[in-house]
């Protein structure tokens, strides 16, 4: 593995956007969870009031206490039932310093003083969406720049609503995961597709693939729908959506997050329109798209094989049949440095790229 100053990515280590933090089912009002993502230390619990996700610096600043970690000991949590959650706040376990939701000390139950104003710690803004927990990770502290993630399948009836998939940790820095975007000669050898047409475009901050070919797994095999349509997209830098049109129509679903200089968590999932048509996806469709969830998650696992043991890719030998790896690393910089430079780098990659010698998605007329 290898850090972002390695990959010359910008003056930020870790990139502005939105990021999965965990599974809305990891989360609940009774157990606080110390998470670290960012190479920081993070306390997520969903507040008993509200029924929201909470997200606050993991340390307590009266003396350090972590509020998420295991405590069964401290009286905060006997006399509470067992937790330290009250309401949507958080109580630390070692001398009772009361937080809100808003990250404010608003309770020292010794203390008769004022509560000083900087008794407090970093509230993060967290959206839940799709089944999921989403932080809004920006060095600069700014507002989103867009939308949280979102699809309008991942609760439409007629669309089977999957759980996730934690596909665990990977030793790599996330640009080895988003090169894939952009890496056209890979599809073939590593899945099976025989891709007839093929293009990337880089937009703001969306990073799009569109290819379209045989595939040897994710078609039918007896020749009806027998073509592979994908168009994939980075909205930012760690969250891809994928529509895949294929033996189902689908959504696929991948998601990393940096959680050291040089790692990352990754979930996969798919969302797959009823297969068999219906209206309301049924017990049988939930099978057939929970077994062709397992098909896609063994294809990224074709990828996942390559990047655990590939060495960094800091400087890439590459040839014009090649995707535009360059165009992609520079797109994939704004996000690494000031948004005063993000016109900067856009102004260097926007554009419709296609490899030497493929058909351009738009232009060629296969099924
Ligand atoms: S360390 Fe948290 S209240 Fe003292
Ligand atoms: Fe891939």
């Amino acid at each position: 593995m290898a850090t972002t100053k390695e990959y010359r990515l910008g003056e930020f280590t870790f990139p502005r956007g939105w990021f999965m933090i965990a599974t809305a089912d990891d989360i609940n009002s009774y157990k606080p969870r110390q998470i670290r993502f960012f190479a920081h230390d993070f306390v997520l619990y969903r507040g008993r009031e509200s029924g929201k996700p909470v997200l606050l610096d993991a340390y307590c600043c009266h003396m350090g206490n972590p509020l998420g970690a295991k405590n069964t000991t401290s009286y905060v949590v006997r006399d509470n039932g067992g937790t330290n959650i009250e309401g949507d706040c958080i109580r630390c376990p070692y001398h009772a310093w009361r937080f809100g939701p808003d990250g404010k000390c608003n309770q020292i139950p010794y203390s008769k003083d004022p509560i000083p104003e900087s008794a407090r710690i970093k509230a993060w803004r967290v959206v839940e969406s799709m089944g999921a927990i989403w932080i809004w990770y920006d060095p600069e502290g700014g507002a989103p720049e867009w939308d949280a993630p979102a699809l309008a399948e991942w609760d439409d009836p007629a669309w089977v609503t999957p759980k996730w998939d934690n596909v665990g940790m990977l030793a790599q820095h996330p640009q080895e995961v988003v090169d894939n975007i952009s890496d056209y000669a890979h599809l073939g050898p590593i899945h099976g597709s025989t891709v007839d047409r093929y293009e990337n475009e880089f937009r703001g901050h969306l990073a799009i693939q569109r290819q379209c070919g045989g595939h040897r797994t994710l078609v039918a095999a007896d020749g009806t729908r027998s073509i592979l349509h994908t168009i994939t997209t980075y909205h930012g830098p760690g969250v891809l959506i994928s529509d895949l049109t294929g033996l189902y129509d689908a959504k696929l679903l991948i998601m990393h997050t940096p959680v050291e200089d040089g790692s990352i968590q990754i979930w996969h999932s798919l969302v797959v329109k009823s297969p068999s048509g219906a209206a309301k996806a049924g017990i049988t469709d939930a099978v057939t798209a929970a077994q062709f969830q397992e098909t896609s998650l063994l294809s990224f696992a074709q990828d996942f094989e390559a990047w655990t043991v590939k060495a960094p890719c800091i400087n890439g030998m590459f040839v014009p049949s090649d995707g535009p790896f360059m165009k992609q690393r520079t797109w994939y910089k704004q996000f690494y440095n000031p948004r005063a430079k993000e016109r900067d780098y856009l102004d260097r990659c926007e554009g419709v790229y296609v490899p030497k010698g493929v058909v351009p998605y738009s232009e060629a007329t296969v099924a």
